[in-house]
């Protein structure tokens, strides 16, 4: 009898406890390097299914700013952080930040590899620069940054033998995963290549984002681009560099299916690009700002809802509850938040079931009742 509770015991550990996420260093060119010259790192967990792996790209949006000495200096401050420089990286994955798509007992991903690459670059993927500022060199080298992470990925662990390979990444990695879309799937060609971008379908209007963003494509734009997303054809098009970093405009020229993940309210768009004071509490804005809300889910749901309308593979999950990043936390699992409310239909059940193209008529859904008629999880907030 006690042995037999030992063992019961033992299970229940085995089985709640975490495997530590080890972060690994890779030996990169100079020009394939962080913010302050540092070499990019990965963290790698192997799954049991050798042939499976999940890619996240951290977010944490562009260095920002309204001119490119203002933008400089938010990337020198963020050099000395660990989003600037793999100096600042903790030898462990955050254990407490092992959550939604990353555990593993996640019903769709758990058994899979997990390569998730931590960001030190500021400028949302996009570039191939560097920048003599202050006393130091600013490196803006994403995409070498990837491209040596993925040949290590090739090298090391096989990763063109994968048969599936999901790309998935949340707000600024959302706009990795668009980006890197089809060039992932050019260098594994005999793998099923899709990506899950995660609250990273950013409308650009009104000002000051397409300001900002028109700023920052200009100071980021790069011949090396074609070698990564060459079907953008805006990256020629003078001042329209931006517009192959963003999904509003770039979609059309995506190759691999794709699954979209968002809020149709999304709080971090509703804060840092509209400045609605109310963005993690509908319910106490007052009734302008939130006619204001309510009319952008709307511009929202109309917009995907006719993107999707033309890629019929295409799946999406947009709920009208507001958050900002969604599959790595426990939400992602939750019943409160469904759709429609009271439904199955989590973020993890639509996922899962698109990932096994197992549903063939209910593959996209975006919610149609607007906030907060969701009532589990319009009043949810972080
Ligand atoms: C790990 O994450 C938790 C929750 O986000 C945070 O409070 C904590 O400071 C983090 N620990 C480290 C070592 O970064
Ligand atoms: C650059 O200047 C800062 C602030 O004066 C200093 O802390 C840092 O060590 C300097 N870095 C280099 C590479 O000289
Ligand atoms: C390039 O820019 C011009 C002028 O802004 C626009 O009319 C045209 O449609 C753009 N072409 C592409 C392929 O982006």
């Amino acid at each position: 009898m006690k042995s037999l509770l030992l063992i019961i015991l033992l299970v229940v550990l085995c089985f709640s406890q975490k495997t530590p996420i080890p972060f690994k260093i890779i030996n990169t060119p100079e020009n394939a390097r962080c913010l302050d010259g540092s070499k990019p790192g990965i963290y790698y967990r192997p799954g049991e299914s050798k042939r499976k792996t999940l890619i996240y790209l951290e977010g944490v949006g562009n260095c920002a700013g309204p001119s490119e000495e203002a933008i400089l200096e938010n990337c020198y401050q963020r050099s000395f952080t660990q989003y600037g420089s793999s100096k600042y990286r903790e030898p462990f994955f955050n254990s407490s930040m092992i959550k939604g798509i990353f555990r593993e007992d996640d019903k769709t991903f758990g058994r899979w590899n997990l390569l998730i690459i931590p960001t030190c670059e500021g400028a949302t993927y996009a570039g191939d620069v560097s920048v003599q500022y202050k006393n130091i060199t600013l490196n803006f080298r994403a995409q070498r940054m990837l491209q040596h992470i993925f040949e290590h990925m090739i090298k090391e662990y096989n990763l063109d033998k994968n048969q599936h390979v999901i790309l998935s990444g949340g707000s600024a990695g959302a706009l990795g995963a668009y980006q890197y879309a089809n060039y992932l799937q050019r260098i594994l060609p005999h793998t099923d290549v899709r990506i899950v971008p995660d609250s990273g379908f950013f409308l650009d209007s009104p000002q000051p984002f397409q300001q900002i963003l028109q700023v920052f494509g200009n100071f980021i734009k790069n011949d090396h681009y074609k070698t990564i997303f060459p079907q953008c054809t805006y990256q020629t098009n003078g001042t329209d560099f931006y517009k192959c970093i963003l999904p509003k405009y770039s979609w059309e020229f995506i190759e691999t299916d794709v699954f979209i993940i968002g809020s149709l309210y999304d709080n971090w768009a509703l804060q840092y690009i509209y400045q609605i004071p109310c963005y993690n509490h509908f319910d106490q804005c007052d009734p302008a700002t939130l006619q204001f809300v309510l009319s952008y889910g709307e511009i929202y749901r109309t917009l995907l809802g006719n993107i999707l309308a033309q890629r019929p593979n295409w799946g999406s999950w947009l709920i009208s509850c507001g958050f900002h990043g969604f599959i790595h936390t426990d939400w992602y699992s939750d019943k409160n938040f469904a759709i429609p409310s009271g439904s199955k239909h989590t973020c993890q059940k639509s996922l899962d079931q698109w990932v096994h193209y197992s549903f063939v008529t209910q593959q996209q859904r975006i919610e149609q009742a607007p906030y907060p008629q969701n009532k589990n999880c319009a009043y949810l907030s972080k």
